[in-house]
């Protein structure tokens, strides 16, 4: 897609929503109810909007939503992209980008992940302060746009501080159990092996997951800050002696919806 393209998609969804969204969010498998929570919606589906992607992940609605939470304005993504779909790492910057056109200041990001450190449980949360993708190219190969960001950028900052900080100091307000670590990307869509999740431990991964990297990195590249948060499903593949299956990570994503929900609404109120 040239800039003129974006800024079509961009002016699409801008004559669709009253006002300026000040939070964007993009929610992972199983955690779309948080959707539910958005007050005075304005739902726009993904294949109306000039130059946008269509959605085939199960448990991905497709849809676009305008509205508030805690009084804030929000634009949230109901269903991601994600590459074992089909799609390039170069097309997985379009949601990203719009977002940006559209004046978002900030974006959250979960994601339902399977847990690597052996401390962690399933329904517990991990705040993502860092990543590792071994595997695959770059969303931001190719010609680079200037009007998003520069050639070469900074990942340093990617997960932002503050923004941690702020998930961080909501964890008083929820039982779920909050912990900070390393997300370490895998294409899928099958489970990883016992053999690489055993790697993925040796290298510094707390939680193994199919998404959110490739948005934290055109968000850093267009200079959006990111929280991104993982719920753990599933211990990885290995820990437990049984096979990792959907069913598993869905129950585990129904089972803490609305404790986790209640979470990233604290977040929101306190950002
Ligand atoms: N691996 C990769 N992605 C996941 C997992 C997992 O164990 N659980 C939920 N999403």
């Amino acid at each position: 897609m040239e800039y003129s393209d974006y800024l079509k998609s961009a002016e699409f969804v801008r004559e669709r929503i009253p006002d300026t969204p000040e939070t964007g969010l993009i929610l992972g498998s199983a955690l779309g109810t948080f959707a539910d929570e958005i007050e005075d919606p304005v739902v726009i589906d993904y294949k109306d909007i000039p130059g946008f992607l269509v959605s085939t992940a199960p448990g991905h609605a497709g849809k676009l939503i305008y509205g508030t939470v805690e009084g804030k304005k929000v634009l949230c993504m109901s269903g991601r992209f994600h590459t074992y779909e089909g799609y390039d790492f170069e097309q997985l910057v379009i949601p990203v980008r719009l977002f940006r056109l559209l004046g978002v200041k900030r974006l959250i990001l979960t994601n339902a992940a399977g847990a690597v450190n052996t401390d962690y449980r399933p329904g517990d949360i991990m705040i993502v302060k860092d990543h590792i993708k071994l595997s695959g190219s770059s969303p931001l190969r190719g010609r680079n746009i200037e009007e998003f960001g520069p050639r070469f950028f900074d990942t340093t900052r990617m997960y932002t501080p503050e923004l941690r900080e702020t998930a961080k100091a909501c964890a008083v307000h929820t039982s779920l159990r909050i912990h900070e670590g390393v997300y370490m990307f895998f294409t899928g869509p099958q489970f990883e092996t016992p053999a690489e999740i055993r790697a993925a431990r040796i290298l510094g991964a707390d939680a193994v997951g199919m998404s959110t990297v490739t948005e934290a990195l055109t968000a850093a590249h267009c200079g959006l800050p990111v929280l991104a948060l993982s719920v753990m499903t599933n211990m990885a593949a290995g820990i437990l002696d049984k096979p990792l299956t959907t069913e598993e990570v869905n129950e585990v994503g129904r089972v803490i919806a609305e404790d986790f929900s209640g979470y990233v609404k604290e977040i929101i109120k306190a950002m």
